[in-house]
């Protein structure tokens, strides 16, 4: 040594002893004060910097350069400070992700799920030397997953969490070769194409959940699932695979969760395959265009607990060993073509929550072994053969909210409510299409039923008149009454139904008039009102038209069909008061007068109908600021004048109006300024301006008028 230290901050000419000791310190302070190092901070800080500044999650607060990031919100750090856990669930964050996180070495786990983080997701991250978790489920990223660049033998990623965001394109098939530690891997709804590759569980062999439902893989499953010891969970419905289901699937005998649904996979649901899924507890098979019996074998499936096989085209008759599922929550066998009664079957399921038989073709009575699951929740038998009367027993059912019988053959609807009277949970209570040519009972008085929120008895058809025990359902929300043969007037106690905001008695034999009760139904009058009604759900959608499905009652749209019967009189202008109305039907009846101007303050109208009446004057012009009308119908009346124009009226054709001969306007070729109104030909095309109407409503059932099977349960 020639020279001595010109500085101290010369660390070179720093003397070795000095060295040893300065590092000695360093280790000494690193280890009892857990601080991390400045690359660690720069990493996290050129992350932050990532971020929008409205949406850092006020995160800014703590990560402040030059401070020790293990201090930092969302930060963990192991005992010797190096960053291990990024956690930063659920906060808010807007803006990309930094690959800079690449440089945190030491990372464990990052979870950034629950954010609005857009942009594209860092190869770097997928294929981390550390990350053993990752977690960026339910953002906005998009983009392809890159394929890894660099071959390196294995990494120790396990938990990859990447659903629910907008990815697309192939998965990386580098990404099932290298990542030898992968346990779970949910990929679930997002917009991946292609193959699901066959050679998962030969690289991976703890793999135990796998999660690709809703996306849109193609091809055959050929996962080679035999050769994984123990996969768990096996998810890939709502995609587009076809091909049969493969052997090699059923190797797969500590699967728990198996769910297809919604692929094309038709073929025979073999049961010496399915028997060896023995710890199967949710088999989910809807959807898939399955054919044949439920084989015998299903009664070995001792853990089972939920069971979808809907929408397919299975048939026969259930097997008698299916009572031994006694462990069963969930069964749906919804839309196939079963046949035979189900009564035969010793159900011993105690914690039956759903059944669903509808759309099959069962015949016989209601089970009674069904009559003892007091868990009961949902029971559909909609659109079957069933028939015969209910017996006391059915009271059993003490939790029964969702009972629906539509389109079966029952009888004695006095019974029916007198037995069903005593299931006091229920809420929804659907019976159409039953109780042929019965009269429905008047002054009985039923005391139950007060939580019933939906009640439909439609096309039986029903003699008598709107009944007045149904003015005691207090808390009645939606009530259809239509295709019967029910005479009489609306009664006046309508409007003491405080939450009904649809009502549907078209298509009987009603008279009188529109009484002013029906325009004071509170439920339609205002948005406070309307606000108080029911949010619960059940746990699946129960109410069905053709085209759509329900989870709640309150998302019906507001609704006052009294078509197809023969009210008289003027339509009141004080209609025009149910600001909550979506659908107003007032078509063929016997209606006079004119068209009252308050309806143009039914803001929120989607449809309305008045044709067939006789209805004189103009049509008031300022209907045109309904901005929500998309069908209106005023055809064969007796209006004339101009017809609106501008708003939804341009694009309403002359069917609208047909069958009126004094109507002008250009929407109807008859200029408003010469007086010579052709009617030639009109009423001749009228009967096919109807069809075609009828048509083009067919397939928004529940927004329009056309009743049968209305909601079909
Ligand atoms: C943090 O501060 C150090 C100096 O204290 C500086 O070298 C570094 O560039 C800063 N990092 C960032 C990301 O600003
Ligand atoms: C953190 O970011 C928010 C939003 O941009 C800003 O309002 C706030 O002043 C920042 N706080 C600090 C300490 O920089
Ligand atoms: C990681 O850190 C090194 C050294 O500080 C730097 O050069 C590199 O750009 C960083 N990588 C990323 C992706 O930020
Ligand atoms: C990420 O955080 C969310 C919210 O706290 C949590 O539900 C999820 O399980 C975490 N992910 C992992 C892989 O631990
Ligand atoms: C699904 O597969 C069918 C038949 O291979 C194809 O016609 C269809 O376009 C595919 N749909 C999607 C969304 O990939
Ligand atoms: C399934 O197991 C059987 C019998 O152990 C075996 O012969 C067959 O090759 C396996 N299938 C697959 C696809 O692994
Ligand atoms: C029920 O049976 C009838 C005739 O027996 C058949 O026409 C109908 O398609 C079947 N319905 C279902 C859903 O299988
Ligand atoms: C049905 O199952 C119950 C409970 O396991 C049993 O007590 C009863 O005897 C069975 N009935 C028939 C007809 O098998
Ligand atoms: C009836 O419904 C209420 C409200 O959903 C629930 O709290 C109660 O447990 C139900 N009763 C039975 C017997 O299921
Ligand atoms: C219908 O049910 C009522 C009440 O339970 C009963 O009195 C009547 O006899 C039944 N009618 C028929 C035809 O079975
Ligand atoms: C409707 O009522 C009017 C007046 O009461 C009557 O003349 C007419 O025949 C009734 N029409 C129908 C279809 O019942
Ligand atoms: C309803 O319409 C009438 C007539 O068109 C109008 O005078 C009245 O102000 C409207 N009421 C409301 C609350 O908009």
């Amino acid at each position: 040594m020639q020279e001595l230290p010109s500085s101290p901050r010369n660390s070179k000419s720093l003397s070795m002893p000095f060295l040893g000791l300065a590092a000695v310190l360093l280790l000494f302070f690193a280890s009892h004060t857990s601080s991390c190092t400045e690359q660690e901070s720069s990493s996290l800080i050129n992350f932050l910097d990532g971020l929008m500044p409205d949406g850092n999650g006020g995160l800014n607060d703590s990560w402040v350069n030059g401070t020790d990031c293990c201090k930092w919100e969302g930060i963990i750090c192991s005992s010797d400070g190096t960053v291990t856990d990024v956690l930063l669930a659920t906060r808010g964050l807007k803006g990309g992700i930094s690959p800079s996180l690449v440089n945190l070495t030491g990372l464990l786990h990052l979870n950034l799920s629950q954010n609005s983080l857009e942009g594209s997701l860092p190869t770097e991250l997928v294929f981390s030397r550390s990350i053993i978790g990752l977690d960026i489920s339910f953002n906005r990223l998009e983009g392809h997953l890159q394929e890894m660049q660099s071959s390196n033998p294995s990494f120790p990623l396990q938990v990859l969490n990447i659903s629910s965001n907008f990815f697309m394109g192939q998965f990386p098939k580098t990404a099932w070769e290298v990542m030898k530690n992968l346990v779970a891997l949910n990929a679930s709804n997002n917009s991946f194409t292609g193959q699901i590759p066959s050679f998962l569980c030969i690289n991976a062999p703890s793999f135990a959940m796998l999660d690709l439902s809703y996306n849109q893989f193609s091809g055959n499953i050929s996962l080679g699932l035999g050769s994984c010891s123990m996969p768990r969970v096996l998810k890939a419905g709502h995609n587009n695979l076809t091909g049969a289901l493969p052997d090699g699937l059923f190797n797969a005998t500590s699967l728990d969760h198996l769910s297809l649904a919604n692929n094309g996979l038709p073929g025979v649901l073999d049961g010496s395959n399915i028997v060896k899924l023995s710890s199967l507890t949710v088999l989910d098979l809807g959807s898939t265009g399955l054919s044949g019996k439920i084989s015998d074998s299903v009664g070995q499936q001792r853990r089972l607990k939920k069971l979808y096989l809907d929408n397919n085209s299975m048939s026969g008759e259930l097997p008698l060993a299916l009572g031994n599922c006694s462990n069963l929550g969930y069964i749906t066998l919804r839309n196939n073509s079963f046949t035979g009664d189900p009564s035969k079957v010793n159900f011993t399921m105690l914690d039956l929550r759903t059944a669903d038989f509808s759309m099959n073709n069962f015949t016989g009575t209601i089970p009674e072994s069904i009559y003892s699951y007091s868990n009961l929740v949902v029971l559909r038998l909609a659109f079957n053969k069933f028939h015969g009367q209910f017996s006391p027993s059915i009271g059993n059912l003490r939790s029964l909210s969702f009972f629906s019988i539509t389109g079966n053959s029952f009888t004695n609807i006095t019974n029916a409510l007198k037995m069903l009277n005593s299931c006091k949970n229920l809420t929804s209570l659907m019976m159409g299409t039953n109780f042929k040519g019965e009269t429905i009972p008047h002054d009985e008085t039923f005391d139950g039923f007060e939580d019933l929120q939906v009640l439909t008895i439609d096309d039986c058809p029903l003699t008598g008149q709107i009944p007045l025990w149904i003015s005691k359902l207090a808390k009645l929300e939606v009530l259809d009454l239509s295709l019967n043969q029910l005479t009489g007037q609306i009664p006046s106690w309508i409007d003491g139904l405080g939450f009904l905001f649809f009502l549907d008695i078209s298509s009987n034999k009603l008279t009188g008039d529109i009484p002013a009760a029906l325009t004071k139904m509170p439920m339609l009058l205002s948005e406070r009102n309307a606000a108080k009604l029911d949010t619960r759900f059940l746990e699946l959608p129960v109410f069905f038209t053709p085209s759509r499905q329900y989870w709640t009652v309150g998302a019906f749209p507001g609704k006052l069909c009294l078509d197809n019967n023969n009210f008289t009189g003027v339509i009141p202008p004080e209609i025009g008061e149910l600001k909550m109305l979506d659908i107003l039907n007032l078509s063929s009846n016997s209606l006079t007068g004119e068209i009252p101007q308050e309806i143009c303050n039914l803001t929120n109208l989607q449809m309305l109908d008045l044709s067939n009446n006789q209805l004189t004057g103009a049509i008031p012009s300022a209907l045109n600021g309904l901005h929500f009308l998309s069908r209106f119908n005023v055809s064969n009346n007796k209006l004339e004048g101009e017809v609106p124009s501008g708003g939804q009226f341009d694009s309403f054709s002359n069917c609208s109006y047909s069958g009126n001969p004094k109507l002008c306007g250009p929407m109807i070729s008859n200029d408003c300024n010469s007086r010579t109104f052709s009617a030639s030909g009109k009423r001749r095309n009228n009967l096919r301006h109807a069809l075609v109407i009828g048509i083009t409503v067919g397939d928004s059932l529940l927004l329009f008028c056309l009743h049968a099977s209305l909601l079909q349960g």
